[in-house]
């Protein structure tokens, strides 16, 4: 019998529009021989929906004005699945044997979404809620980044009411990594409320949009870099990294606007860098996803210093996007794993664990 999988796609964070073209390909993907699919779309209020219109709908967005049934999923074990909301005022339950989760940033990929998920005690695909969210803020992913041994950007980190003296925040980093840095909040993603700051001046706005995101900041040395990407999978005990690839920008910051919006990037697979390079990314890759515990898939991101050729880990994603123009499919493409079986092998992983 074929297994059913449940697609959730959309959501709060302002990753919802990435998430809805990444869903519309995951879904085209899944191996219909093997799989039932049912699909439940969040709206930006956090609204559930089970959808069961077309591919197009939630590629542009529309899918919202389709007729539809509430649903939720249940938290109790025993419905295993949605408890979806009939006109009629009757409430069905909805079996589910693997969930997707095709969200991106806050309560999505970032353990609490996960956390639900593991009360309804179905299986899903991707990291558990631990590695979610340590992955999903980058202050407490460089801590365990370094306490693994695994190089990472020079900085540090503040809290929001620290933000608010712009003049100390400028004497710690005079005193410490010196201009230019990059200020980040911990926890947002998607390049929202990162700033490039060259000088003093610029340090105070910089701040402000950094704490309108979160309430932890982190301040890097901004480095002169080329940034490179590597894709992996697999389970606790034996996890597999794909070839390398490399993002080339065409403008300073690679911001939300290049990555998603305009072609003003270039993806180039495998990297233009030497085998050797290649292999310690890739080992590196390995050692980060069992470091942060993760499972399922990630996308590891790395910095080269074009100055000293170091190689720093800069962040993980959990649930990478699987747009038209995202690395994580196409780096398995190129490294002979299809579309198709990339899917199918990420499900199997979801069942695996849960066994
Ligand atoms: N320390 C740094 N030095 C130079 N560029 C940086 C640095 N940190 C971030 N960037 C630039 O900003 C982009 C987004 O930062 P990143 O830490 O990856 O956050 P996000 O979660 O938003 O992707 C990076 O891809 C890179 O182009
Ligand atoms: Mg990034």
């Amino acid at each position: 019998m074929k297994k059913t999988v449940c697609v959730i796609f959309g959501g709060r964070s302002s990753e919802h529009e990435v998430s809805c073209s990444s869903a519309a390909n995951v879904l085209s993907y899944i191996d219909k021989e093997l799989y039932e699919v049912i699909t439940v779309g969040i709206t930006k209020e956090g609204n559930w929906r089970l959808y069961n219109g077309g591919l197009d709908e939630i590629r542009n967005r529309t899918w919202e004005s389709a007729e539809f049934k509430k649903c939720i999923l249940s938290p109790d074990p025993r419905h295993h699945g949605l408890l979806v909301f009939n006109k009629n005022g009757d409430v069905s339950v909805t079996h589910i044997d693997i969930i997707f989760p095709v969200l991106h940033g806050k309560n999505g990929e970032d353990g609490t979404i996960e956390g639900l998920f593991e009360l309804a005690g179905v299986p899903y695909v991707g990291c558990g809620v631990l590695a979610s969210s340590a992955c999903m803020d980058k202050i407490t992913t460089k801590i365990i980044l370094k306490n693994a041994g695994i190089p990472v950007c020079d900085g540090f980190d503040i809290c929001a009411h620290e933000a608010e003296d712009a003049c100390a925040v400028n004497k710690k980093i005079t005193d410490t990594v010196g201009y230019p840095v990059v200020i980040k909040p911990s926890n947002a993603g998607s390049s929202v409320g990162i700033t490039l700051v060259k000088s003093e001046s610029e340090l105070a706005p910089a701040l402000k949009l950094a704490v309108e995101n979160d309430r932890r900041i982190l301040i890097e040395r901004a480095m002169n870099i080329r940034e490179l990407e590597c894709a992996v999978m697999g389970s606790y005990e034996k996890a597999e990294a794909s070839c390398v690839g490399e993002i080339v920008k065409k403008t300073e910051m690679y911001d939300y606007e290049t990555k998603y919006i305009t072609d003003s990037t270039e993806l180039v697979m495998p990297a233009d860098i030497s085998d050797g390079i290649s292999d310690k990314i890739r080992q590196m890759a390995i050692k980060a996803f069992s470091a942060l515990d993760c499972f399922g898939l990630s996308r590891i991101d790395f910095f080269m210093d074009k100055d000293t050729g170091e190689i720093l880990l800069n962040e993980i994603n959990t649930l990478p996007g699987f747009t038209n123009i995202s690395m994580y499919p196409k780096l398995w493409e190129k490294s002979g794993v299809s579309n198709k079986e990339l899917i199918t092998k990420l499900l199997e992983l979801a069942e695996k664990r849960y066994n």
